[in-house]
C-alpha cells in the first residue's frame, strides 16, 4: 500500500478520530425505519418485558437437556420463557443457542435473546493473544483475524463477542496486558477499530459477523500497581490523553456495545460513572449502541461501598448509563420497584432497551432469530483448513526478534543438530493462550511438532524438556504452582545441548500465567527456567531463546547472555508451524514490541511516551528523575524489532519547515533494505511537542507503515501530517493542537529514529 492510500485510510480513520471529540458521528445503528419499529414494541411491553431486555445471565443449566426442576437454573429457565432475559453469555454451539432461543421466543412477545461469549483471540481456532497480534503493526492481518473469528463464533450460533480489549495498559504485571494493544494510545487506537472492523464487518446482519464490544470503559488497565480490580486513580488529562482514545476510535468504527469496568476511577466505580457513560460516551461521542455491565459489577457496588444494597446498586448503574447488567441480578430483581417508586425515570429504562433493541435488529433476530446458527455452517467453519491458514500468517507476522547475534538465526533446516530444550518446547496447550473460548485443551501445534514438520532429511532435532516449568492442575481456579525444585530432567538436557550444533530454548509463560485475575509481583522466568538455561549456556553457545509469554517477562540475563532472542508469545493454534516459520527463515521476523521490556519489575509502570519532568538527566548529580540502580528505559524499547535482514534510513525530509493549522506537511525518509533478503520494516512515526498548556510525551507515535523491500531495494516513505495529528486534551480541557515547535522523529522503534524540527503556526 502507498503511503497515499495509508493516508486515505488507516491514517485518515485515525484522524478522523482525533479531530472529532464533541461532535456527532453518524451511527448506522439508527435508522428511521428500526426507530419506528422499536417504538411500537415498546408500545407493546411491561415494564418487567421491558427489564428483561436489560438482563443477561450466563448459562446455569444445560439448555439442551429437559428443563432444570428446582433451583436458580429453574427460576433463569423460567424468565427466558416469561421474556424476563435478554441476552445469555457462555450458551456455545448450534444446538444450545437453537434451544435457548426457543425458550425465548415461547415467550409472550418472542424477543430475541442475543448471545454472548468472550470471543477474545478465536472461537476455536485460535490466532494469537491480543497483545501478540499488535505485535504484527498489521492491520489488515489483525482485521483478518477477527474476521475468523466472527465466522466461527457465528456459525456456531453466537451475536457478540465481548471483545475487543482496548484498555491501554502499561504495567506487566497486571495480568490482562495480554488481551490488550499494549502501552500506546494510537497503536490501541488502529488495533481497536482494524478488530471492530473484523467483528463487525460492514454489515452486522451478515451471517459471517457478529456485535464487538469495546471494553473495559474505562482506564481498567491502569489498576494501581498492576493488581487486577485494583483502584485507578489517573487524572482527566490521562484520561482523555491516553485511555480514551481507542474507545472513541472503536466508536467511530462503528462499535455497538461497550463494557464497563470493575474498578473505579478517582472514587467512581467506572459502572456508575455518569462522567464517562452519559456525558462523554453517550453524549459527546454520540454512541447510540448499549452499555454491558461487567460481570457482576452492578452488584460489586457494594463492596466497593458506595451502594448500600443490590437495589441502591441497580439504582445508580441505570442513573449512570449501565444499560444491561451481566450476571448481577440487580435490574431483574429492582428496577420496575424503582421506577414504579418514581426513583427511576421510566425514560431511562425505554432509553436502554431502546439500545438493546437496535443492536437486535441491526443483527437481524427479528428477520430470523435462528440466523446464525446452523449445523452445517458450524461444522465446514470451525478449525477450516483456510482459517488455520490464517492463523499461521497472523501468528508468524506477530513473532518480535529481539536480539540475534552472530545471524544465528535463521537456522538450517537442511543439515545439523538441533536441540530443543525447555519446558514449553512441546508443550500443545500453553499456546492457546489464556482467554481461549471453545479451544479444545493440548490442540496448538508445539514447536516440537512445528519443527519436526519443518527439517528436512538431512537435520536431527533432538528434544528434552529439562525441567517442568509448573506442577499441579492449569485452570482458572488454582493459581500456578511453580516447580522449583525438581531437576531430574536437567541431566538429559545438558547431554543433547552438547551434542547439539545449535539449542532452542522454549521458555516463558504457561497460557494461564497471564490472564484476568493472574496479576504477578514477579515477571521473570518462574521456577527451575533460568537454572536450567545457565546449565545450557555453559555447555553450548550458539543458544536460541524462544520466549513463549502473555506478557513482558524481565529478561535482563538472557539480553547480555543469548545471542539470539525472539518473543513467540502465544500464539495459537498454529504455533509450532508459525514458529517454525520464522526460526527456519521460511518468514522473515517483522514483528515490533506493542509494549516495552523492562530491564526490571520495579520500573513498572513503564512506558516510551513519558513526560521529561522537571528533572531530566542531570548526571553526574543524582538530583534528577531516575533510579541509582536501574536505568529507566525499557531493555527491549516500544516499537524494537529486527529482521533477518538490515534496514538503513536517511535523514528526515520536511515538505516545510511550518505547518499552517489548516495545512500539512509531508514527512519523509528514504527506506533501503541493504541487507540480502527481503523483509518488512515498520516505519514510524513520533512527535514531540516542545511547549504546551500541559506537559507533553517525550515522544508520541502518530503514524506508522508497514513497508516490504526486496534484498537492495529503496523506497520513499512519506506521512501527511496536520494539526488535527497534533491535537491534545488542553490545560482548557479542550482537544485542540496549540501553536508551537515540534520535533518529528521517524525510525525503526520508539529510541532508534532520527529527527526533524517543525513549527505549528
Ligand atoms: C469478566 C471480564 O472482566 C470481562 O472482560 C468478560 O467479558 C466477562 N467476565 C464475561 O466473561
Amino acid at each position: 500500500m502507498n503511503s497515499k492510500g495509508l493516508r486515505s485510510g488507516w491514517h485518515l480513520m485515525f484522524l478522523v478520530v482525533l479531530t472529532c471529540v464533541g461532535s456527532l458521528i453518524a451511527q448506522p445503528l439508527v435508522n428511521p425505519d428500526t426507530e419506528s419499529k422499536i417504538d411500537a414494541l415498546l408500545g407493546k411491553m411491561t415494564l418487567e418485558e421491558k427489564i428483561g431486555q436489560l438482563n443477561q445471565y450466563s448459562s446455569t443449566f444445560d439448555v439442551t437437556g429437559p428443563a432444570p426442576e428446582r433451583g436458580s437454573s429453574r427460576e433463569r429457565y423460567e424468565q427466558i420463557r416469561n421474556g424476563l432475559v435478554g441476552s445469555m453469555l457462555n450458551v456455545v454451539g448450534f444446538e444450545a443457542t437453537r434451544r435457548a432461543q426457543e425458550l425465548a421466543l415461547g415467550s409472550r412477545l418472542g424477543i430475541p435473546l442475543v448471545f454472548a461469549l468472550d470471543v477474545i483471540h478465536g472461537y476455536k481456532t485460535m490466532t494469537p493473544t491480543p497483545l501478540a497480534e499488535a505485535a504484527s503493526w498489521d492491520l489488515e492481518a489483525v482485521e483478518a483475524s477477527a474476521r475468523l473469528a466472527a465466522r466461527e463464533a457465528a456459525a456456531a450460533g453466537l451475536h457478540w463477542t465481548f471483545a475487543p480489549m482496548v484498555d491501554i495498559s502499561r504495567d506487566a504485571r497486571w495480568g490482562r496486558i495480554m488481551e490488550g494493544a499494549g502501552e500506546d494510545p494510537y497503536l490501541g487506537s488502529v488495533m481497536a477499530v482494524a478488530r471492530v472492523k473484523g467483528f463487525q464487518g460492514s454489515d452486522l446482519s451478515a451471517i459471517d459477523t457478529i456485535a464487538a464490544c469495546a471494553k473495559h470503559y474505562a482506564a481498567y488497565g491502569f489498576a494501581e500497581a498492576g493488581r487486577d480490580y485494583n483502584t485507578v486513580d489517573i487524572s482527566e488529562h490521562t484520561l482523555r490523553n491516553v485511555v480514551l482514545p481507542p474507545f472513541k476510535a472503536a466508536v467511530d468504527a462503528g462499535v455497538v456495545t461497550l463494557m464497563n469496568a470493575f474498578n473505579e476511577i478517582g472514587g467512581v466505580p467506572a459502572t456508575v460513572s455518569s462522567h464517562l457513560q452519559r456525558e462523554i460516551l453517550k453524549g459527546d461521542w454520540g454512541f447510540n449502541g448499549f452499555v454491558v455491565s461487567d460481570w457482576g459489577s452492578i452488584g460489586e457496588l457494594i463492596p466497593h461501598g458506595v451502594a448500600e444494597d443490590l437495589s441502591d446498586a441497580a439504582h445508580q448503574a441505570i442513573i449512570a448509563g449501565s444499560d444491561m447488567d451481566m450476571e448481577a441480578g440487580a435490574y431483574v430483581a429492582h428496577l420496575a420497584d424503582l421506577v414504579r417508586s418514581g426513583h427511576v425515570n421510566q425514560h431511562l429504562v425505554d432509553d436502554a432497551v431502546r439500545r438493546v433493541l437496535r443492536v437486535k435488529f441491526a443483527l437481524g433476530l427479528f428477520d430470523d432469530p435462528y440466523r446464525y446458527s446452523n449445523a452445517d455452517r458450524e461444522k465446514q467453519e470451525v478449525l477450516s483448513e483456510k482459517n488455520l491458514a490464517i492463523s499461521r500468517d497472523v501468528a508468524r507476522k506477530s513473532i518480535v526478534l529481539l536480539k540475534n547475534e552472530k545471524g544465528l538465526l535463521p537456522l538450517n533446516k537442511d543439515s545439523g543438530t538441533i536441540a530443543l530444550i525447555g519446558p514449553l518446547a512441546a508443550d500443545k496447550d500453553a499456546p492457546l493462550g489464556s482467554w481461549r473460548a471453545q479451544a479444545v485443551t493440548d490442540s496448538a501445534v508445539s514447536l516440537l511438532e512445528g519443527m519436526q514438520a519443518a527439517v528436512g532429511s538431512g537435520a536431527k532435532v533432538l528434544h528434552a524438556e529439562g525441567a517442568k516449568l509448573i506442577t499441579g492442575p492449569r485452570s482458572f481456579v488454582t493459581p500456578s504452582v511453580y516447580n522449583t525444585d525438581d531437576r531430574s530432567g536437567f541431566p538429559e538436557a545438558i547431554e543433547i545441548a552438547k551434542q547439539a550444533d545449535v539449542v532452542v530454548m522454549a521458555l516463558g509463560e504457561d497460557a494461564w500465567q497471564s490472564g484476568e485475575g493472574r496479576s504477578q509481583v514477579e515477571i521473570g522466568l518462574k521456577g527451575l527456567q533460568l537454572e536450567l538455561l545457565k546449565e545450557v549456556c555453559a555447555v553450548n553457545s550458539n543458544v536460541v531463546v524462544l520466549l513463549m509469554t502473555g506478557r513482558p517477562l524481565v529478561i535482563d540475563w538472557l539480553a547480555e547472555n543469548v545471542p539470539a532472542i525472539a518473543v513467540v508469545w502465544h500464539l495459537g493454534s498454529q504455533a509450532g508451524h508459525a514458529i517454525s516459520d520464522v526460526l527456519f527463515g521460511d518468514y522473515n521476523p517483522s514483528g515490533k514490541l506493542p509494549v516495552g521490556f523492562p530491564h526490571h519489575v520495579g520500573q513498572q509502570p513503564l512506558y516510551y511516551s513519558h513526560k521529561n519532568t522537571g528533572r531530566p538527566n542531570q548526571q553526574p548529580i543524582v538530583f534528577w528523575s531516575h533510579y541509582t540502580d536501574a536505568p529507566n528505559d525499557a531493555l527491549y524499547p516500544f516499537g524494537h524489532g529486527l529482521s533477518y535482514t538490515k534496514f538503513e534510513y536517511s535523514d528526515v525530509k520536511l515538505s516545510s519547515a511550518t505547518l499552517g493549522m489548516d495545512g500539512e506537511v509531508e514527512v519523509s525518509v528514504t527506506l533501503t533494505n541493504a541487507g540480502d533478503r527481503t523483509g518488512s520494516e515498520v516505519v514510524q512515526l513520533y512527535v514531540r511537542d516542545l511547549v504546551g498548556s500541559v506537559t507533553r510525551p517525550v515522544k508520541e507515535l502518530k503514524g506508522f507503515q508497514k513497508i516490504e523491500l526486496a534484498a537492495g531495494a529503496t523506497k520513499e516513505v512519506t506521512f501527511t501530517l496536520s494539526a488535527e495529528d497534533l491535537a491534545f486534551y488542553t490545560r482548557d480541557g479542550e482537544w485542540k493542537a496549540e501553536p508551537g515547535k515540534f520535533k518529528v522523529f521517524i525510525g525503526t522503534s520508539s529510541t532508534e529514529v532520527k529527527e526533524a524540527d517543525f513549527a505549528l503556526e
